[in-house]
């Protein structure tokens, strides 16, 4: 008998490639592969790429590197590029790292068995045509046994100025909402108890699908997506990311407000705070109109946490331009922001801008908005203390593993002392007695009966 052969994947970028990945780890799963932790171990190395800033992209070029070399020293080592990186670069991807067997897009995920069998067969394999994207019939292989993540929608039809995630992710693509229910009845039976649907604009969710004959209104929004799932038996709390401001309707806010299971956390990137700035970042909506969205959640549900990311020193952005944003992150409060300087990307309308500001602005800037946000992350922690908050369990505290790990309904990370074995998969109320800016922790309330 041979030894089973082992793959490893590295996954770069957002929760839509750790979502390709689990499914692509089932297929590998499938044909039998066994996964390990360690890539130098490793038969297959699949790392799953993202080209969102320049960074995000040369990282993925020095792991590649190692793994390159190694190759030489084991000529049956298959080498895969997955994702954003493989999209953007195709078959030059090839002619920089000649050592590869396989490159392929985050359309063609699903199709890695087929695509691996072309590479058993002996070829070099670069699959980066837009295709229509198959559904998955394999069982993904996820990281959590408590929370997991759906696909509602691939793609993104947006072209603001500075993204690249249109032409790597291609237009946008709705799964049904029977297959996208089947998936959650599949997930609760097997125990999850958390859902959270995806989309890079997931407001868009189905614009592309067919309407309901005779309902002069267009079916399948995301709020009519939400009101189809609730019901779904064993899953206890639904969540969904990213929201576009251009698009979120009070429809939707009052779906959430309304169905229970929907967790008050909203996540809303708003790029900058000033008007012009969102204008040359194509965003089509003003810092007013994301305002009024934000009032409208809270006039609904006071308590929401609201989460975001925003860009800095975007190319022409003026010291008062930035103040705005400065200004909207200290008014709205968020509960959490990522930011991220400007980093100008290979084929989208801003990187070819002359107004492109310097390193020192950037960093300057972006350490200014990130002092803000831990403050006010901080402060939005306090209101939590003394409060008892319904928190789902997860795994264990690394940190400390007499403590098990677990998020409240407005996605506040929350420890507590407790045994992972007891309590996994439950939701505990936690009397909260310690807030820092992004957790929290709490003595478990037991009802005494
Ligand atoms: N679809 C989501 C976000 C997708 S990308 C949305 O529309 O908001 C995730 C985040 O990366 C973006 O929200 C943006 O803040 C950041 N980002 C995208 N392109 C970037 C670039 N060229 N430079 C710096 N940050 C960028
Ligand atoms: Fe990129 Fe804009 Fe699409 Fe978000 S909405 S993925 S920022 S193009
Ligand atoms: Fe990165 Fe691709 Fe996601 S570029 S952020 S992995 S869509």
């Amino acid at each position: 008998m041979t030894a089973p052969r082992r793959y490893h994947i590295t996954t770069f970028g957002c929760q839509m490639n750790k979502a390709d990945s689990e499914r692509m780890a089932g297929i590998l799963d499938s044909l039998d592969f066994q996964w390990t932790e360690d890539p130098n171990d490793a038969d297959l190395v699949l790392y799953n790429t993202c080209t969102i800033r320049d960074n995000a992209e040369q990282k993925v070029y020095s792991y590649l590197g190692r793994q390159a070399k190694r190759k030489h020293e084991k000529p049956d080592l298959t080498l895969v590029v997955a994702g954003c990186v493989a999209q953007q670069q195709g078959e030059s991807l090839l002619r920089r790292v000649p050592e590869l067997d396989l490159v392929m897009g985050p359309q063609h995920a699903n199709r890695l068995d087929d695509l691996l069998a072309q590479v058993f067969d002996g070829n070099q394999v670069v699959a980066t045509d837009p295709i229509h994207i198959i559904e998955d019939i394999t069982k993904p292989r996820r990281d959590s046994k408590v929370t997991a993540w759906v696909n509602v929608i691939y793609g993104c039809n947006e072209r603001c100025s500075y993204c690249v995630v249109p032409s790597v992710r291609g237009l946008e693509q709705s799964r049904t909402p029977e297959a996208i229910r089947a998936e959650m009845e599949a997930l609760a039976a097997q125990g999850y108890k958390e859902v959270t649907l995806l989309g890079q604009n997931i407001d868009a969710y189905g614009r592309d699908l067919p309407g309901i004959a005779g309902s002069g209104r267009r079916k399948h929004t995301l709020t009519d997506l939400l009101h189809y799932v609730h019901d779904v038996e064993g899953i206890d709390r639904i969540r969904f990311a990213t929201s576009h401001p251009r698009y979120f309707t009070e429809r939707l806010i009052r779906a959430c407000h309304e169905l229970p299971k929907v967790c008050e956390h909203f996540h809303i990137p708003f790029q900058s705070g000033d008007n012009d700035v969102l204008k040359s970042m194509l965003r089509g909506y003003t810092h007013e109109k994301y305002r009024r969205i934000i009032n409208t959640i809270r006039s609904y549900m006071p308590d929401a946490a609201i989460s975001a990311d925003a860009i800095v020193a975007f190319p022409g952005e003026t010291e008062e331009q930035f103040q705005n944003t400065l200004k909207l992150a200290d008014d709205i409060g968020f509960d959490m922001l990522n930011t991220a300087a400007y980093s100008p990307r290979p084929g989208t309308p801003a990187a070819n801008w002359e107004n492109q500001l310097d390193e020192e602005t950037k960093s300057d800037r972006l350490q200014r908005l990130n002092r803000l946000v831990g403050t006010k992350a901080m402060e939005r922690s306090q209101r939590y203390l003394g409060r008892i908050e319904e928190v789902m369990v997860e795994g264990v505290n690394d940190r400390d593993p007499s403590q098990v790990m677990g998020r409240t309904r407005g996605n506040r990370l929350t420890f507590f002392e407790g045994s992972i074995e007891e309590l996994k998969g439950k939701t505990v109320p936690v009397k909260i007695d310690t807030a820092r800016a992004f957790s929290l922790s709490g003595e478990p309330v037991y009802a005494t009966v």
